[in-house]
């Protein structure tokens, strides 16, 4: 039997066409990226995450001479909450950016690891935490959730 999938997400030409909330969170990922420490490929890729609460924990990506060593944006920011505020493990929105060796700001999209990881947390609590990313030109686009970026994902 055949059988397919539909993500139905939004695009906005500009931050400033968001919520204000989202902008807020768009534009601590953009003050991120100051915060990565990226030697080798001089991507540097900022993240911010809004707790339930509406404060916002910041990461950004690490990377290590033995590379593997090294840890995304996306799940610096995750842990660092999860580990720093466990009583307020519910999360509502990631917003991602890159910025590159020139200076500029670029997309950046959560890679599969990270997705994996995004994903424990929002079963965890239950209800969807949305993707915000950042596109070339100033653009966003904005994912409903986690899963929806991660269909048939390992679980035991
Ligand atoms: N990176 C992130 O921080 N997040 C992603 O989702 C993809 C990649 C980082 C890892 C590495 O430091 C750099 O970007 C280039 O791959």
């Amino acid at each position: 039997m055949d059988k397919s999938l539909h993500i139905d997400y939004q695009e906005y030409d500009a931050i400033e066409q968001l919520s204000a909330a989202d902008r807020q969170l768009m534009q601590a990922a953009i003050e991120a990226t100051d915060g990565a420490y990226a030697p080798y490929s001089h991507f540097h890729v900022g993240a911010a995450l809004r707790l339930k609460d509406g404060s916002v924990v910041r990461g950004a990506n690490q990377e290590n001479a033995a590379y593997p060593s090294g840890l995304c944006a996306e799940r610096t920011a995750i842990f660092a909450a999860s580990a720093g505020r466990p009583e307020m493990r519910d999360y509502e929105a990631l917003a991602i950016v890159g910025r590159n060796a020139a200076g500029q700001l670029c997309e950046a999209s959560p890679c599969g690891a990270c997705r994996q990881v995004l994903l424990e947390y929002e079963q965890q609590q239950g209800h969807p935490m949305r993707i915000l990313c950042h596109l070339a030109g100033g653009r966003v686009r904005v994912l409903p959730s986690v899963a929806s970026l991660m269909p048939f994902a390992f679980d035991f």
